[in-house]
Parts: C-alpha cells; structure tokens; sequence
C-alpha cells in the first residue's frame, strides 16, 4: 500500500510517500529557514502561511517522483501533534481534505513517534521487531526523552528534560553568542576545532523533582544557558574569535554529555541490544561520534538516523503510520483529526501502561 505523509509541525513542509513496509517513493522537505532568519526564530504565522503556499506543489510533485496517481494512494498520514498548533492545523486540513476525496483512511501520528521511526527507514537498518525491545533518545527543538521501546505501540518513557529540549539549548546559546538560528548547525561549525574543556559548562543533572520520572535519567539545561550568559557576562572575548570556537565547543560537549551520561545510565540498568536516537540534533556529527563511544562501551549496537531523515521530514510519519495502520481501530473510517500542539505523552502516555 501507499501512504502518503504530511508534516507541518514546525517550519518545514515536507510530503512522502512510502510503498509498505519501507519502499520510500518521494520525500520532498521544503525548509523555511530563509523566511524565519531575519526574525531569529520560527515565527509562528509566517510558518502556516509558508506551509499553504508550498503544500500543494510539494504534493503533486510527490506524486510525479513517485510515478504514481491519485488513485493508487490507500492511506493519508499527517502529524497531528506535539507542534505549533497553526502550522499543524494546515497540515491537518490538507490530509482531511484527500482522505475525503480519495476516500482512503486518515491516520494521525505523533511527531516524536516519527522521529523514533526515522531510525528504521533506512534500508541498511534492522526491521523494528527485531530491534525490540530498544532504548531510544529522541533529541530535537522542542523535546529530550528517553524512551524504551517495548512492543510495537507499547513505549515507556524513562526520562526526560525538565526545562529546555537539548536543541532549544543549542539554539539559545547560539543566539548568545551572537550565531544566529537555527542555533544547531551554527553551534556545530563554530565549534570545529575547538577545545572542548576550555571552559567547565554544568552537566545539568536533576536531583528531585522529576515529575514522577527518575531523576537520574532526566536533564536540566537552563542552568547551562545561564552559565553561558555570565561566561560571557565576565569575559565578552568568549564570544569573539579566537575564543569563539573554544566556548562553542565547551557549550556543546556539556549539552551532549549529560544526553551521553543519562543514555549510559539507562543502558547499564538494562539489557536491551539496540540503543537509537533520533531528532534533530542527532544529525550533529560530535554527538554521533560520542554515541558510537557510549554504545561501544555499552556493549549494544548503535542505530542512528542517515541525516536526511534526522531533521523534521514527512518519510518519518510515512513510517510511523505503517506501523500505526494493522492497530487502527477502524481503518475504513475516516477519523476527525484535532490538532495537538501539547502532544507530548498523547502516544507515549498510552504506552507506558
Ligand atoms: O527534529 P527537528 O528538526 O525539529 C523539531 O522537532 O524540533 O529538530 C530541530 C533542532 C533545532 O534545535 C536545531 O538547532 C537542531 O535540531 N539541529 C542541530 C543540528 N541541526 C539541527 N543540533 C545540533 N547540530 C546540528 N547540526
Ligand atoms: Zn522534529
């Protein structure tokens, strides 16, 4: 079967399609980086009004990549939640409006279960099933969880940030230090042969308070963005050249060590034989390499994302859905879909029971 994907959560628009279980026929991300720069952040309403602009050619263009028709779509999938409730409203009433028409079922995905799917499209990786069960780290803009994976729709959240998501932290230090958005990549360059111990950042690492989760395996990072602020404060050369590199570089290892020393922990409490992360800042190539470390260590294989499917794409809500579509309740029936801009635990919660 095709399913055809919607993502509109932040500031991409993105449409797949993928032939079940993993053939993926289009994956087209139009970014809106250039819109949002000017303002040094995502603005919410140039957002939707960018994702109506570009949503109907990304979606006939899909079609034409994919060599198929109208027809030959069986199911629409669109994210429906956690993001910013107007740019997923468009993305919603698009999906409506096709599972209508094209009289096929409609299925509603969560964005971080997308980004947990994004570590099985790639043809190379193992299928879902035999991973299980699997501890993944899902780091993005505006989420840090660890979850484990238990079944198929059964995920247990282990932990979590208690304040900023690691790529909020990334983005608001890149703003303090004068980088400019998004803070990831431009954190991730400025830091390219720095000294990663030049100066001593907080590890962020909760005490109480953990919202029922264990402490020990959740994160803090306003602290950090803080600690960053008087660093430059006391020493206004931290942010300029040829410092520059060096407090990027220190800032960044202390956002990536407490993400490593909490997976590590998570790991060593448990015997599972994947580790996986997604998200994001999971594209950052330093991160990458101190994974593979903490998984060599650890003694579980690593699964990551291939770059493309790290940050926000529709293929990842394609490959959610094709898990979703044997659970739906009633495939045949087209769902009301609301918008879930707080859809943090909407599929996790189900899960951890
Ligand atoms: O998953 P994503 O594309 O969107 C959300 O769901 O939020 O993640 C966006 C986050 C941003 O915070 C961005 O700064 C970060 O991912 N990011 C990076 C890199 N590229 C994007 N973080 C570190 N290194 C990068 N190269
Ligand atoms: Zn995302």
């Amino acid at each position: 079967m095709n399913i055809l994907a919607i993502e509109t959560s932040c500031d991409e628009t993105s449409v797949a399609i993928l032939e079940t279980p993993r053939r993926l026929r289009a994956n087209l991300v139009f970014t809106q980086i250039a819109k949002h720069r000017p303002f040094g952040g995502v603005v919410p309403e140039i957002a939707s009004r960018c994702h109506v602009e570009e949503l109907p050619g990304l979606l006939r263009q899909a079609l034409t990549e994919a060599g198929l028709d109208w027809r030959d779509l069986g199911a629409i999938a669109v994210t429906h939640g956690p993001g910013l409730a107007s740019a997923l409203l468009i993305g919603i009433a698009a999906a409506q409006a096709l599972a209508l028409r094209l009289d096929v079922p409609l299925l509603g995905v969560n964005h971080l279960e997308g980004h947990l799917c994004s570590l099985f499209l790639d043809e190379s990786a193992p299928r879902f099933e035999d991973a299980l069960p699997f501890i993944t780290l899902i780091v993005s803009g505006g989420h840090t969880q660890l979850i484990r994976v238990e079944a198929p729709g059964r995920y247990r959240l282990l932990g979590q940030t208690l304040d900023d998501a690691a790529g909020e932290a990334l983005d608001k230090g890149a703003k303090l230090l004068g980088l400019g958005y998004p803070g990831g990549p431009l954190i991730e360059r400025a830091a390219q042969g720095g000294d990663v111990r030049r100066i001593k950042f907080p590890r962020g690492q909760p005490t109480e308070h953990a919202a029922g989760l264990d402490p020990e395996l959740c994160f803090s990072y306003s602290g950090l963005k803080t600690a960053l602020l008087y660093q430059i404060k006391a020493n206004p050369a931290a942010a300029t050249e040829p410092e520059l590199k060096n407090t990027a570089a220190s800032y960044q290892e202390a956002v990536f060590d407490a993400l490593i020393e909490r997976s590590m922990r998570a790991l060593e409490r448990d015997d599972v034989k994947f580790f996986g992360c997604g998200g994001g800042v999971s594209i950052n190539q330093r991160l990458r390499e101190k994974l593979a470390v903490m998984a060599e260590r650890a003694g579980t294989r690593l699964l990551l994302a291939p770059p493309k499917f790290c940050t926000d794409n529709a293929a990842m809500i394609a490959a959610a859905a094709c898990r979703q579509l044997p659970l739906a309740p009633d495939a045949e029936k087209i769902p009301r879909l609301d918008v879930h801009p707080e859809l943090i635990f909407g599929v996790f919660q189900a899960l951890e029971n």
